[in-house]
């Protein structure tokens, strides 16, 4: 089903995206002495994927607004050594596809698509995951679509899905599917050291039951958006930028911006959300300022001006398709009291 809805050959599901990421940097034969570009302001697994495969994360900074990944410098950090891209389709919002792909073909660069985010969006008129990369997608519980845990990668290659499947389950030759037939026993062999990566059927069958509803969970997750882009209008805050009008954006989350010059830092302001009862989220904390990749790497703030400012000024307010408009008031009166 999902190969069919974003319209690809092949798709395998697993355990969770960082599943799907860390067997796609195997998959695309990355390993030591390779670099894979990484945005600086994305979730750490998009790096611990590249890290496990003993190559280097070499961090990108975000573009001042959407914080997607700049590509303007990404290109300019390309050099021999560099194997992949890794562009991450934050909050949903498409990255430019375009120029992604004519990156990949004027370098020979390999792009995973980090799509955590961004089942169901579209870049002009085109699936997110129908680009011909490998596209990696999560159904983690906050996801536009949950097993509660789980991930899938898409490819437009059957002998890469297959591989993927193998190694997600001990690199065996057969599954459990074909092992417990009614067909009559059958052996199975290793054919290469795997992980145990597999989805579960019960995982599998609730998110069976959300695809269909994906693209109408969309529009009404857009229209709660534009009623918080209005709701917000007065208060020192930025809304996120407009969605681009030919693409479709997962809305997957709704980050604003706090003015530096507003009464309270962001983190007194999550502090006072919580107070009020209203769950709030960073997204995220850049990769750089953690101290695994701050120490190993000798990464400063100031390299990644863009991302560090959305890292200390940014959070995301409650958005799903069960957000009422009652609960927007809500969080929006909320936001206000602490803000004036
Ligand atoms: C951008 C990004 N990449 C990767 C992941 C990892 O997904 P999972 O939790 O399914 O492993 C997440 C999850 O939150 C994410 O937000």
């Amino acid at each position: 089903m999902l190969a069919d809805y974003v319209g690809v050959a092949e798709c395998r599901c697993v355990s969770s995206c960082t599943a799907a990421l860390t067997l796609s940097m195997r998959v695309l034969g990355i390993g030591p002495g390779d670099e894979v570009l990484v945005p600086a302001l994305t979730f750490v697994a998009s790096a611990n994927a590249v890290e496990h495969a003993g190559a280097t994360p070499v961090l990108v900074d975000s573009e001042p607004g959407s914080g997607l990944i700049d590509l303007d410098q990404a290109e300019a950090a390309i050099t021999p050594r560099t194997k992949a891209i890794m562009p991450v389709h934050l909050a949903g919002r498409p990255v430019d596809m375009d120029r992604l792909t004519r990156l990949r073909d004027e370098y020979g660069v390999q792009i995973l698509e980090d799509a955590a985010h961004a089942l169901g969006a579209q870049w002009r008129g085109r699936m997110i995951g129908a680009f011909g990369n490998l596209t990696a997608f999560s159904f983690y519980v906050t996801k536009n679509v949950t097993t509660i845990e789980g991930g899938a990668l898409v490819t437009q290659d059957p002998e890469v899905a297959a591989r993927v499947e193998r190694l997600a389950l001990h690199g065996l030759s057969l599954g459990a599917w074909q092992r417990f037939s009614d067909a009559g026993f059958k052996h199975y062999e290793v054919v290469e050291p795997g992980f145990k990566y597999n989805m579960t059927d019960v995982q599998a069958a609730l998110g069976l039951h959300q695809l269909p509803r994906l693209d109408e969970w969309i529009a009404r997750r857009a229209q709660l958006w534009a009623r918080y882009d209005d709701l917000l209008a007065d208060l020192p805050v930025h809304t996120p930028p407009p969605a681009d009008p030919n693409s479709i954006h997962a809305r997957h989350l709704y980050q604003v911006t706090i003015d530096p010059d507003a009464p309270l830092t962001r983190d007194q302001l999550l502090h006072g959300l919580i107070t009020h009862n209203i769950g709030t989220g960073v997204h995220y904390l850049g990769v750089h300022l953690h101290p695994f990749y701050r120490d190993k790497y000798g990464l400063e703030p100031s390299q990644f001006p863009v991302a560090t400012a959305i890292s200390e000024l940014t959070l995301s307010l409650p958005l799903s398709p069960k957000v009422s408009e009652a609960d927007q008031d809500d969080v929006v009166g909320a936001l206000a009291e602490l803000l004036t």
